[in-house]
C-alpha cells in the first residue's frame, strides 16, 4: 500500500496549501503556501467590488467558488445570480456572474500554486522526479475541487495529476491509514517526529 520512491502531494486547504515531495525517508522538499480556499474567496469578493461595485460576503463568495469556479474554459457557460449591496448606492441589488468572471478572479491565485509546484519540481532529485512523472502529482484538499485545476496542473507542469478520492476528507483517511501500518511505518514516524514537525 505504501510505495518507495519519490511521491509529490500537492493539499489546497482553507488557509494554506501544501506542497510536498516525500519518500520512505520522509519529506524531501515542501512549501507552505498562504495562497488556498480562503484566498480564493477573498479574489472573488475583490473581483466582484471592482467589476460590479458590488459588496459581497465571505459566504456568497465560497458558493460562487464551489458552484462555478474553474480554473480553464468549460465546455458550457455556467452561471449564477448573486446578491450584495451596491457600493454606491447602498442598496441591494443582484447581477449575474459567469464562470470567466471567476476564473479571473481566481487566475492570481491558481498562478501563484503552479508556480511554487515548478519550483519544488525544480528542486526534486532526478531519481525521484522520474517516479512522480510515472505516477503523477497527488492533488488533496477542499481547494483542489475547482474544475480543470488537475488538467491545468498536468498543462503547467507537463506532469500527470490524479486527484485523490474526497480529498476534502484524505487527512483523517490518512491518519487511520498510518495507525493501520504503525509497525511497518515505525522507522518513518520516527525520523519524523525526531527531526522535522510532521506537515
Ligand atoms: N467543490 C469545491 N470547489 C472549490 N473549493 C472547495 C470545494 N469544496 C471545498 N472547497 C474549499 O476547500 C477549502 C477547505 O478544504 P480542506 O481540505 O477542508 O481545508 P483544511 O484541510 O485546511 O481544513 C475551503 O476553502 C473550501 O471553500
Ligand atoms: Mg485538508
Amino acid at each position: 500500500m505504501i510505495q518507495a520512491g519519490g511521491n509529490m502531494i500537492v493539499d489546497i486547504g482553507g488557509g494554506t496549501s501544501e506542497i510536498a515531495v516525500i519518500s520512505l525517508g520522509g519529506v524531501v522538499v515542501a512549501r507552505s503556501l498562504r495562497i488556498a480556499g480562503d484566498e480564493m474567496n477573498e479574489d472573488i469578493i475583490r473581483f466582484v467590488r471592482d467589476e460590479f461595485n458590488m459588496l459581497i460576503g465571505e459566504r456568497t463568495a465560497e458558493n460562487i467558488k464551489i458552484a462555478i469556479g474553474s480554473a480553464t474554459p468549460l465546455k458550457a457557460t455556467m452561471e449564477m445570480p448573486i446578491r450584495g449591496r451596491d457600493l454606491v448606492t447602498g442598496v441591494p441589488k443582484e447581477i449575474i456572474i459567469n464562470d470567466e468572471n471567476v476564473r479571473e478572479a481566481l487566475s492570481r491565485s491558481i498562478r501563484i500554486i503552479v508556480n511554487t509546484i515548478r519550483t519544488i519540481v525544480e528542486e526534486t532529485p532526478p531519481e525521484l522526479l522520474s517516479d512522480i512523472m510515472q505516477k503523477g502529482i497527488i492533488l488533496a484538499g477542499g481547494g483542489s475541487l475547482i474544475r480543470n485545476l488537475d488538467v491545468f496542473i498536468a498543462d503547467e507542469t507537463e506532469i500527470p495529476v490524479c486527484t485523490i478520492e474526497d480529498p476534502l476528507t484524505a487527512v483523517v483517511r490518512g491518519t487511520g491509514i498510518v495507525l493501520e501500518n504503525i509497525e511497518d511505518l515505525r522507522e518513518v514516524l520516527v525520523e519524523m517526529e525526531d527531526d522535522r514537525p510532521l506537515l
